[in-house]
């Protein structure tokens, strides 16, 4: 099967073309395009995502990077078994971009439409290339918007087991790095700063570390590292080069602790054999690094899947591989985006 993937939940518009085979359970999925326009720039000079500023550049594109992925795969419309949308969640705007050039195009060209929620379509990544994770599985989905641990029972069964109360871990990478005066998005310069500096240079919070359940909370660490730019230490005066690597280490591995306590948590009491983690935060290196060690540490008999960085952020190819698994929409008119959509489980 051959589908086109679309997604346009952010400030990217993607689109990619994958093959694989859905009656196999590892879909043996492989990616013939995949094109991505990022407003990167645009953020950059803002300091962030602007909804609208976002959608109008993705009406611009969206049908010049489909086209770009038809041509780099070396294909026709007609080559297309389906075609796979993001249908939320996320800036509505951007939604509505990709859903209805997708239904359009599901018109125009007669072929299926398979919605796919992008959490969902974030963990498929993984199921890209040869080596895919079996079930049952601990997915964690960290990104700008979404930290959230997930039970895969089989591909569509799903268990919600917890997630922020209220910023994300990527949202915490960017609000800290804004405080440092680093630009958007923060999160790989801190990581990047965070190389050189000294991770145990500033004891910052690890909320919710120790409790039972699987929520997280990180605006707490945000404060902190807010109060702690203020306060005599860390004065511009004393402000060097040196306090702000120190500070981008402190901050990395405070996030990265708690996901990592949590993740191994959720991985023990569900006595799974794998684990994945997807999203924009997945392309960390501390937190792979510091999952692996303590699957190794603890002696747990547990393979990690992490998606090469270029599929940890937004694109179309995740959408894509999520729909091999998925059934079309009866009526693909009748589709709407959806902001708030939900992890169904
Ligand atoms: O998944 P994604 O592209 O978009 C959402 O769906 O939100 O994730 C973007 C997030 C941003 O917050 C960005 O700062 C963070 O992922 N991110 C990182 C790294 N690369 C991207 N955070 C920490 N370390 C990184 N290397
Ligand atoms: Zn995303």
């Amino acid at each position: 099967m051959i589908i086109l993937g679309i997604e346009t939940t952010c400030d990217e518009t993607g689109a990619a073309i994958l093959e694989g085979d859905p009656s196999l359970r590892s879909g043996r999925i492989h990616i013939l395009s995949n094109v991505l326009a990022s407003s990167a720039l645009l953020q950059a000079k803002y300091g962030g995502v602007i909804p609208e500023q976002a959608a109008r550049e993705q009406i611009k594109v969206i049908i010049p990077v489909i086209e770009e992925a038809l041509q780099q795969a070396k294909l026709r419309p007609s080559d297309l078994d389906a075609i796979a949308v993001t249908h939320g969640p996320g800036l509505i705007g951007s939604l509505l971009v990709g859903v209805e050039a997708a239904k359009t195009l599901s018109l125009v060209w007669n072929k299926p439409l398979i919605a796919v929620n992008h959490l969902v379509g974030h963990f498929y990544a993984n199921w890209i290339g040869k080596d895919v994770p079996v079930f049952p599985c601990i997915g964690l989905l960290v990104s700008g918007g979404h930290t959230d641990l997930v039970l895969f029972k089989d591909h569509g069964k799903y268990q919600y087991l917890g997630g922020t109360r209220d910023d994300a871990a990527g949202e915490c990478f960017d609000k800290c790095a804004r405080l440092l005066g680093l630009p958007y998005p923060g999160g790989p310069k801190i990581s990047k700063l965070a190389q050189k500096g000294n991770p145990k240079a500033f004891d910052l919070p690890r909320p919710m570390i120790d409790s039972p359940d699987f929520d997280f909370s990180f605006s707490g660490l945000k404060t902190a590292v807010a109060n702690l730019i203020h306060t005599s230490e860390v004065r511009k005066s004393s402000y060097t080069s040196e306090v702000k690597r120190n500070l981008a280490a402190s901050i990395e591995v405070a996030i990265v602790d708690v996901l990592v306590k949590k993740t191994i948590l959720a991985a023990q009491k569900f006595r799974v054999k794998q684990i994945m983690v997807a999203g924009g935060v997945a392309s960390n290196q501390k937190l792979v690094n510091d999952l692996r060690f303590k699957i190794k540490d603890l002696r747990m008999n547990v393979q990690l899947y992490v998606p090469p960085p270029s599929l940890c952020t937004d694109n179309g190819a995740m959408i894509a591989a999520a729909a091999f698994f998925q059934k079309p929409i009866k009526d693909p008119l009748k589709l709407q985006a959806d902001p708030n959509l939900a992890l169904a489980y």
